[in-house]
């Protein structure tokens, strides 16, 4: 059996008895005004971090989610678009698929502004989504590519990328891990499957990203996610898993590289009223001007004694040089 298979097993398990918690962190969940999450839909939040941002969902946008659980952020998604059809959803296991369905059907008991036809759930696989090119706005899932090994994540991000219109957006929420996996626990595959042993250091994952095209990264959240430690995995040491979510637009690609948003700010404390790097960025006195990775070592390289580069918040949230 490929672990593919295993994952497949391992979610419609999940989906036919929900088990609360199986992968997911403690955030709590994203509540909004008038919006009533079933019970049932809380206990199958499968995810970890939101990949629904308010921010990226202006102008009307078609979204895309791939990998549905039991469809909270898909409902969370309508709640702003509110149109038929104005959220695809999209998973490879059939149980989840009617879970999902089933879900919406409560929501529409609880939430009168929603209608199950907002969301068009279809059965698909992230490696060849059954979706036109360039004729989505945000696309988005959360938990479901850490799973995948690196030929199939490219793969994933690959078909994310052919869907996306230009300056689309690509929203994700994934473990990272910073300490190497031993590759028992890699190659798990019921462990990978829960989004356990499969994580990247998040550079890695970043690249993965960019070398598909993305010409932008904003890395919006980090935080805590799991330990796994030597009493209760195949591990000597204690392995800290974190979870990120991860925005990646696809703009073109700069001449000089992709810009990476850590959460790095410069600010310029001189004698003048700004300064400007004649490269595109002008730093008012005083005025925090949030820099992607790259400005920000080309700012630091300059050696100024009135320039401020802060280290990385790992919390963009926009309003960046680039
Ligand atoms: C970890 S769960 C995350 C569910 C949901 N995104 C959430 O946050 O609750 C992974 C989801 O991906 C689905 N899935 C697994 N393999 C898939 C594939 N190859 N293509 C599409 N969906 C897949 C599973 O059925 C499950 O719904």
């Amino acid at each position: 059996m490929s672990y593919l298979e295993t994952t497949r097993n391992v979610y419609k398990e999940a989906a036919e008895s929900p088990s609360i918690g199986l992968c997911c962190t403690t955030t709590p969940i994203w509540q909004l005004p008038g919006l009533n999450i079933p019970v049932k839909m809380q206990q199958m939040n499968y995810g970890c971090g939101s990949t629904v941002h308010p921010r990226d969902l202006i102008n009307n946008p078609k979204v895309l989610y791939v990998g549905v659980g039991g469809g909270m952020e898909l409902l969370q998604f309508a709640y702003f678009s509110r149109q038929k059809d104005g959220v695809i959803g999209i998973d490879i296991v059939d149980e989840m698929l009617i879970a999902c369905k089933e879900n919406f059907v409560e929501a529409e008991r609880l939430n009168p502004w929603f209608s199950s036809d907002f969301v068009e759930v279809k059965k698909g696989d992230a490696l060849h989504l059954p979706v036109a090119d360039c004729s989505i706005d945000v696309a988005a899932q959360n938990c479901l590519f850490n799973i995948f090994k690196q030929e199939e994540l490219k793969q994933a991000l690959q078909e994310m990328y052919r869907v996306l219109k230009p300056r689309g957006r690509l929203v994700m929420s994934d473990p990272t891990c910073e300490v190497e996996m031993p590759e028992t626990l890699r190659e798990d595959e019921r462990l990978r499957a829960l989004c356990l042993s499969g994580s990247l250091p998040l550079w890695e994952y970043i690249m993965m990203i960019t070398d598909v095209g993305f010409g932008t990264v904003e890395i919006r959240a980090k935080r805590p996610y799991r330990i796994l430690d030597p009493k209760n995995y195949d591990t000597d040491k204690l392995i800290y898993v974190e979870s990120v979510e991860v925005c990646a637009i696809k703009d073109p690609m700069p001449a000089d590289g992709p810009c990476v948003f850590t959460g790095k700010t410069a600010i310029y404390y001189g004698n003048e009223a700004s300064f400007d790097d004649k490269k595109g960025h002008i730093l008012l006195s005083n005025q925090p001007l949030a820099v992607c990775d790259k400005t920000a070592a080309a700012l630091a390289s300059l050696n100024r004694e009135d320039i401020f580069i802060s280290g990385s918040t790992w919390f963009y949230d926009g309003g960046g040089c680039c």
